[in-house]
């Protein structure tokens, strides 16, 4: 199983997002997290379409995905709008919207993939009647809003009933978890059965340099995947 790192921007260096997003691209990180906040659903505002956009060409030199999380209220006010920015993977709150259906196929038929996301205290059983139709769960480990947080623990058994859902089902849907992936908790993720793992202050930071950091996750990885 492929596991793809996605790099969350959110605690990039905004005075130099170009050039930071390539050194994480140049890494081996193979997408790109964009994360949406409206200081409605979470108490952070943070960036919208224009970032999409500027982002586009990078994404594309590198065949990486542009995975953008929307942590707003009624989504689909937008999903036009980050479509056209370049959106690859459109992911929305199930807490969010009223209309989780009609917003996924909306998604879908603007030619995007749909994800849908659960914060923390969500029950997994909030997805049960829509996971047939989308293309990636979003599993979050920390409650969203900001970077740099603690990875919540008990968040792993909703992980491992996630994957077993999906297994049944028989779709590849990729399964991601979001929030406090550090090489100490990225382990235990993959194992479980996630196969997306989005990082910020992880890859972003003042410790170590961008390269050394995917390094360093990338290679926990490949160690939780390697049979004992
Ligand atoms: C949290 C965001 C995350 C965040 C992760 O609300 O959805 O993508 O950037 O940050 P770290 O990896 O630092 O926990
Ligand atoms: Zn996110």
């Amino acid at each position: 199983m492929e596991v793809k790192l996605s790099a969350s921007i959110l605690a990039a260096d905004f005075a130099r997002l170009g050039e930071q997003t390539q050194e994480a691209l140049t890494a081996g990180a193979h997408w790109i997290h964009v994360d949406v906040m409206d200081g409605h659903f979470v108490p952070n505002i943070t960036m919208g379409p224009v970032v999409v956009q500027a982002l586009r060409p990078l994404a594309d030199a590198y065949g990486a995905l542009l995975d953008v999380h929307l942590m707003i209220e009624e989504p689909e006010r937008y999903l036009d709008a980050f479509a056209r920015a370049g959106a690859d993977i459109l992911t929305v709150h199930v807490e969010a919207t009223p209309h989780l259906h009609r917003t996924v196929h909306r998604i879908k038929e603007l030619g995007k993939k749909a994800g849908v996301a659960l914060n923390p205290g969500t029950p997994l059983t909030w997805v049960e009647e829509i996971l047939p139709d989308v293309d990636l769960l979003l599993i979050m480990t920390v409650n969203p809003g900001f970077s740099g947080q603690k990875f919540i623990p008990s968040m792993m058994p909703k992980i491992v009933r996630a994957r077993d859902r999906l297994q049944a089902l028989g779709r590849n849907i990729w399964l991601e978890v979001d929030g406090g992936i550090h090489p100490h908790t990225v382990g235990d993720c993959v194992r479980a059965g996630a196969n997306v793992v989005v990082a910020a202050s992880a890859l972003f930071n003042a410790q170590a340099s961008i390269t050394e950091n995917v390094r360093r996750l990338r290679a926990a990885i490949e160690k939780a995947l390697t049979p004992a």
